[in-house]
């Protein structure tokens, strides 16, 4: 049986391979979803019952493998530097000037690919296989985002005529379509839509789970195909031949343009056709074609002398500002909104902008009944840049002193563009912070979206997220649109919700500054809520990425008694108070306990503990007789001592690698 189910699985995993590459690559299916929805459940399947079987490059892991704690920080194999921009013709022509110049002669060609709008990464591949994926990063190094890349269907996990080593570059978007879909599936759970399809293929390929990841629909095209740092053929134009022959989506609009003129016409051609394609682009690139050529122009600090990236402006249109009407957030912050006369930009009517706050409006010197300039720059949400004309009957718009809803009085802090309604029993301030806390990722309790809980609100039932976990099936089924099995239906989803872990129920105390990811990092660092709630800002600062900021907002939320008691009807409520770090299932440091001291040669502290857990291990502040290796820098000093006291082993950063790459 277990020759028949190796054989199966590889049989599987070809033919999906191949379908997919026909489907995400060259949009050219062959089967329907059902038939490739089988063959990947089948191999699901066979995976999961020969777990010696899994292989990292097997299109199983497509639908994502298990959350990480953190990202490992890797070096790139050659700079990853940005491009000029050219903003006008003027500036393309000059830059042409400049090659020709320094070439000395005209004889060379461009290709001109469209400028895709993502982010760049980097994809390792070893004998055929993908085998890292990391983010551009500051340029030097970035962080190794492999697990969430190997989700992205247009991306090979497995290459069959590569060289031996190589590394392709490229760029991550998330297409027109599917942003849209994920900002109305945002919009429906009720957490805060993304700006752009950039930010969100960003957001999507960062986050901690890969099955996020999967779920997003990214896409992956290449422009690069380096070998230990370098360009493998002597032409550009052939390289992304090859990389299309080995299996990677290559832009399809790519054109070898002869010269200036060539490249003008291809930039006039797309600035038209732009709003015709599946993704957002944001202007054109343009690269000398001939390697050679490539190496005679060189690199300035910032970027290379042989490409330009053609900016494209954003697009705009004119319209009436008719209103400004003021909305009430979770935090109280008080946005003005601009509401105009609906006016179409590339294809997208627009009717409402944010206008962020009071000294906004100022800077833009704005009226209601101005006619206005709005821009969309690749973001859904337009934005105001100028007045084009003063209205006749122009009326200057004043921040109310009072909340629009609850009519408490507003106040503005010294420093601060935000004015705030301070009533934490807002109606408009309650109704989002329970809506948040309800929402999907968050507590996650079904049915329990932005009507309910206004009505529960308006109905005085709620007054904070703790009354939810009072909430009886006989006193929601009168409720409009609800009934007996609706209201049994929600009850089971708050029962189910004190279930939630740790970190969800401190992203849902809606703590300013303090989102999934810093809930998370915050749980990690410190395993119970007690052990945060009762920290200083100073040891608050002791998790990942928390600064001063972050730690003030958090001891300003718990030294409020009000917030106090909250905590404790929660814990009477059986919230989960307390959280395991996560285990991992192996790794070569797997049950053990590193401490880091001293400065290390080249790691940081984030990244040496970053290291040591990607490894399966532990990494703890403090030496004890548990610790198994003290990982010692210059300047250690106290836990060094110790660690000799106790006898437990001290090594060097050189070593710490070694023991976690051990495979
Ligand atoms: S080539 C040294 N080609 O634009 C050459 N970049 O402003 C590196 N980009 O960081 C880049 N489409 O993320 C290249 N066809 C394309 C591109 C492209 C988008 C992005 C890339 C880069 C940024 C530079």
């Amino acid at each position: 049986m277990g020759q028949d189910a190796a054989g199966r699985v590889e049989e599987l995993r070809d033919r999906i391979r191949y379908h997919e590459h026909r489907y995400y690559v060259l949009d050219a299916p062959e089967i329907g979803d059902a038939e490739y929805d089988a063959l990947m459940r089948e191999l699901l399947s066979l995976e999961a019952a020969h777990p010696e079987l899994a292989s990292p490059d097997s299109p199983a892991v497509r639908v994502g493998g298990a959350p990480r704690d953190g990202f490992v920080t890797v070096r790139h194999s050659a700079a990853m530097l940005s491009l000029d921009n050219a903003l006008n013709d003027g500036e393309l022509r000059e830059f042409d000037r400049r090659v020709r110049d320094l070439l000395g002669h005209s004889d060379y060609r461009y290709v001109a690919e469209l400028k895709l709008d993502g982010l760049s990464l980097a994809v390792r591949f070893r004998g055929g296989s993908l085998v890292q994926a990391i983010t551009r990063g500051d340029g030097e190094t970035g962080e190794d985002v492999t697990s969430n890349a190997r989700t992205i269907r247009s991306l090979p996990l497995r290459v069959a005529d590569g060289p031996p080593e190589f590394e392709v570059r490229g760029e991550v978007l998330m297409g027109n379509r599917a942003f849209a879909k994920l900002n109305a599936e945002r919009e429906a759970q009720g957490l805060p839509r993304y700006a752009n399809p950039r930010n969100s293929a960003a957001g999507s390929l960062r986050v901690l789970d890969p099955a996020t990841t999967a779920a997003r629909q990214l896409d992956f095209y290449a422009y690069l195909l380096l070998v230990n740092g370098e360009p493998l053929l002597d032409s550009h134009w052939a390289s992304l031949d090859r990389l299309a022959e080995m299996g990677f989506r290559v832009d399809p609009s790519r054109a070898a343009c002869a010269g200036l003129e060539d490249l003008q016409a291809f930039i006039e051609r797309w600035s038209a056709g732009r709003d015709s394609l599946a993704y957002e682009i944001d202007g054109v690139v343009a690269k000398i074609d001939s390697l050679a050529q490539q190496r005679r122009l060189g690199w300035t600090a910032k970027a290379p002398r042989w490409a330009i990236a053609f900016k494209y402006p954003p697009r705009q249109a004119e319209t009436l500002l008719e209103n400004i009407e003021v909305q009430v957030g979770r935090t109280g912050a008080l946005t003005p909104v601009a509401h105009l006369r609906p006016v179409a930009v590339s294809g997208v009517t627009v009717s409402r902008a944010s206008l962020h706050n009071e000294d906004e409006i100022e800077r833009l010197g704005l009226a209601i009944g101005d006619t206005v300039v709005i821009e969309r720059s690749g973001d859904v949400i337009p934005k105001v840049v100028r007045v084009k004309e003063h209205g006749d009957a122009r009326r200057r718009f004043r921040m109310p002193a009072q909340c629009p809803v609850c009519q408490e009085p507003v106040t503005r802090a010294e420093g601060e563009s935000a004015s705030r309604c301070i009533n934490p029993d807002c109606p408009a301030r309650l109704k989002e912070t329970v809506r948040y806390f309800a929402s999907r990722g968050v507590m996650d309790i079904d049915g329990m979206g932005e009507a309910l809980v206004s009505q529960l609100v308006d109905a005085g039932m709620v007054k904070s997220v703790a009354d939810i976990y009072e909430l009886k099936a006989e006193t929601l089924a009168p409720l409009e649109r609800m009934g007996e099995k609706s209201a049994r239906r929600i009850v089971e989803g708050i029962e189910a919700s004190r279930k939630q872990p740790l970190p969800r129920v401190l992203n849902g105390l809606g703590i300013p500054f303090v989102g999934e990811r810093t809930a998370k990092l915050l749980a990690d660092s410190f395993g119970s809520l007690d052990a945060i709630v009762g920290a200083s800002a100073d040891e608050l600062q002791r998790a990942d990425e928390v600064g001063p900021k972050v730690s003030g907002s958090i001891r300003a939320y718990f030294d409020n008694p009000r917030n106090q008691r909250l905590v404790e009807r929660l814990r009477e409520a059986g919230l989960r108070f307390t959280h395991d770090a996560p285990k991992r299932e192996g790794g070569p440091l797997k049950g053990m306990t590193l401490v880091v001291t001293g400065t290390l040669p080249t790691l940081g502290r984030d990244e040496a503990k970053a290291l040591i857990e990607a490894a399966g291990g532990k990494a703890s502040e403090s030496v004890s007789k548990k610790t198994s290796y003290v990982v010692a820098g210059e300047a250690a000093g106290s836990k060094l001592e110790k660690a000799r006291t106790l006898g437990i082993p001290v090594i060097d950063e050189a070593k710490l690698r070694e023991l976690a790459a051990d495979a």
